[in-house]
């Protein structure tokens, strides 16, 4: 069994990348993290990327070989048509995307209180940091 655990852009950056919000730890740091949590027979796939076509491509992986994905699209979260039709096969395909934020974006610019991915995820969990993603998985393992 393997989970897709899916970042946008800058995510990259995290522990530089405005600390006061997004924390002082690194994406090495939460696949490490994440790894704690999961049991042996269960594999955490990691990745990031800045490309809209790579982690669309990604999407396609997770549909055509049925792996539940956790997703922070981070700012393509607001804006990306792209994107969402990409999720939109996942979850048309049966299988669990889950939307991850470190913020809550509700609390946050305006723009940001739009996210055209949720109508077509399994459900979205923001607003906790790494536990975010830690609650994610849970319900994943859990399921
Ligand atoms: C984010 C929230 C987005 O608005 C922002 O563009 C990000 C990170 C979060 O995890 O809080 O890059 O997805």
């Amino acid at each position: 069994r393997t989970v897709l655990v899916l970042n946008g852009p800058n995510l990259n950056r995290l522990g530089s990348r405005e600390p006061e919000k997004y924390g002082s730890e690194t994406i090495a740091d939460l696949r490490r993290e994440l790894a704690e949590i999961c049991p042996a027979d269960v594999r955490i796939d990691l990745r990031q990327t800045n490309d809209e076509a790579e982690l669309m491509s990604w999407l396609y992986e997770a549909t055509d070989e049925r792996i539940p994905v956790i997703l922070n699209p981070a700012a393509f979260t607001h804006y990306s048509y792209a994107l969402r039709d990409a999720a939109a096969q996942v979850t048309g395909a049966g299988v669990p995307l889950i939307e991850v934020h470190l913020t809550n974006p509700h609390a946050r610019e305006a723009f940001r209180h739009t996210s055209v991915i949720s109508g077509v995820a399994t459900g979205v969990i923001a607003g906790f940091g790494f536990d975010s993603y830690r609650l994610a998985l849970r319900h994943l393992l859990d399921r």
